[in-house]
C-alpha cells in the first residue's frame, strides 16, 4: 500500500509494481485494517500537521503493528526523519534515489516478497530478518539523530531471530541477508546468524542463545557514529581513516552506557570485541582472563563473518580459508572455542 498526499500520480507506483499490486491511498483514506497488504510505503509532507495526525491515527494502531513501513523523505531534514521514526518507520529513504536503490530497500524492509519462499519456514526466516533489520535501522539511522536505542528494542527481536535460524538454516539466513544493500547491516546480520548458529550448535540453553543474539546485533553499534565516507569507503582505509574506525568500540560503549538500560555484559561486548587474548587488540590491550567468554565468542564469529563477506577491495574468503586464517591467529583467539566453531564455519 502506498500512502501518498500527492495530487499527481506518484512515480513510486511504477517502482513498486514488481512487488505486486500497489493500492494508492490518501492520508485521509487509510483503511482500518491492512488485510491483504504486505507492507506500507509512505510519501507525504511530514510538516503538514493534519496529514501527520491522520497517518499517526492509523498506522500506529494495533492492526499495523507488525507491518513494515518505509518512509520516503523528500529532503534529508533532521526533523522530517525524526517525524518518520516517531510515526513508526521501519526504514527511511531520501529522494533523489534511483528505482533500483528503492527496490533494494523494499526487499530488505519487506523480505516477505513474492520471490521468497512462502512456506512456514520461509515466513519464519523473513520475520527473523525483518526483526533484526529493524534493530539495525534503529542503530544506524536513529542513533546518529540522537534517538537513543533501548535494551527493549533489542530484546523484542531475539525470539524471531532464533526461530528463523532454528526453522531454516544458517546458510539460508546468510543467503537472505547477503542481499542487503547496506554493508554495515549486512555485516551485523551475518555476525548475528553465525552467533545464533554457534549457540544452537553448542546446545546452549535458550537464555544464553538470547544473550549471544543480542550481543551480535549490538557489537558494532559504535559504527553508527563513524562518518559514512569511511564506513562505506569502496577501498582499503588509510591509516588515518583506520584510526577513526577504531574508535567505534568506545563510541558504542559511551552511547549505550549513557542510555542506562544495557547490562554490563552487553557493554563489555561492545567495548572489547576487538581485543585479543595476547594483548594485541584494541582499545585497551586487554589480555587473557580479562576477556570474558561472551566477548571471545563474538570476536570469533565477527572475524569469520568479516573474512567471508564480500568487500569492494577484496574477494570473500571461502569458509575453509577464513577458518585456516583464524587458526593461524594462535595466541589471539580462544583455541577451544575456535575448534568448537569449526563445524559451524565449515558447514557452510
Ligand atoms: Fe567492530
Ligand atoms: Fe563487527
Amino acid at each position: 500500500m502506498l500512502i501518498s498526499d500527492r495530487s499527481d500520480r506518484s512515480d513510486l507506483v511504477d517502482i513498486l509494481r514488481p512487488f505486486g499490486d500497489v493500492a494508492t491511498v490518501m492520508t485521509s483514506d487509510i483503511p482500518d485494517s491492512p488485510a491483504g497488504i504486505c507492507g506500507v510505503v509512505v510519501e507525504m509532507d511530514l510538516r503538514n500537521a493534519i496529514n501527520v495526525q491522520q497517518v499517526r491515527d492509523r498506522i500506529l494502531g494495533k492492526a499495523y503493528q507488525s507491518m513494515p513501513r518505509l518512509f520516503v523523505l523528500n529532503e534529508a531534514l533532521h526533523h522530517c526523519a525524526m517525524q518518520a521514526w516517531a510515526l513508526g518507520a521501519t526504514d527511511t529513504i531520501v529522494r533523489p534515489f534511483d528505482a533500483r536503490g528503492l527496490q533494494q530497500r523494499i526487499r530488505s524492509a519487506f523480505p516477505n516478497t513474492p520471490e521468497d519462499d512462502a512456506t512456514a519456514k520461509g515466513r519464519a526466516l523473513s520475520k527473523g530478518v525483518a526483526a533484526a533489520n529493524l534493530v539495525l535501522a534503529k542503530i544506524f539511522e536513529r542513533l546518529p539523530l540522537g534517538i537513543p536505542l533501548t535494551f527493549d528494542d533489542v530484546m523484542q527481536a531475539e525470539a524471531q531471530i532464533l526461530k528463523a535460524i532454528k526453522r531454516s538454516s544458517l546458510r539460508e539466513w546468510l543467503q537472505m541477508v547477503g542481499r542487503h544493500h547496506n554493508a554495515s547491516y549486512r555485516h551485523c546480520l551475518s555476525v548475528t546468524g553465525y552467533a545464533v548458529a554457534f549457540a544452537q550448535h553448542m546446545g546452549m540453553r535458550d537464555a544464553d542463545q538470547r544473550r549471544l543474539t543480542r550481543a551480535a546485533l549490538l557489537h558494532d553499534v559504535g559504527k553508527a557514529f563513524i562518518p559514512v565516507a569511511i564506513l562505506d569507503k569502496p577501498a582499503a582505509l588509510t591509516d588515518e581513516e583506520r584510526a577513526v574506525m577504531r574508535t567505534h568500540p568506545q563510541r558504542g560503549y559511551d552511547s549505550l552506557a549513557a542510555q542506562g538500560s544495557f547490562p554490563p555484559e552487553m557493554l563489555d561486548v561492545v567495548l572489547h570485541h576487538h581485543e585479543y587474548l595476547d594483548g594485541s587488540g584494541y582499545p585497551h590491550g586487554l589480555a587473557g582472563d580479562a576477556i570474558s567468554d561472551i566477548v571471545r565468542i563474538i570476536t570469533i564469529v565477527d572475524i569469520h563473518s568479516a573474512l567471508t563477506e564480500n568487500r569492494p577491495y577484496r574477494a570473500p574468503f571461502t569458509p575453509a580459508k577464513a577458518f585456516a586464517t583464524m587458526e593461524a591467529m594462535t595466541d589471539q583467539l580462544d583455541k577451544h572455542l575456535l575448534q568448537a566453531f569449526r563445524p559451524v564455519a565449515l558447514g557452510m
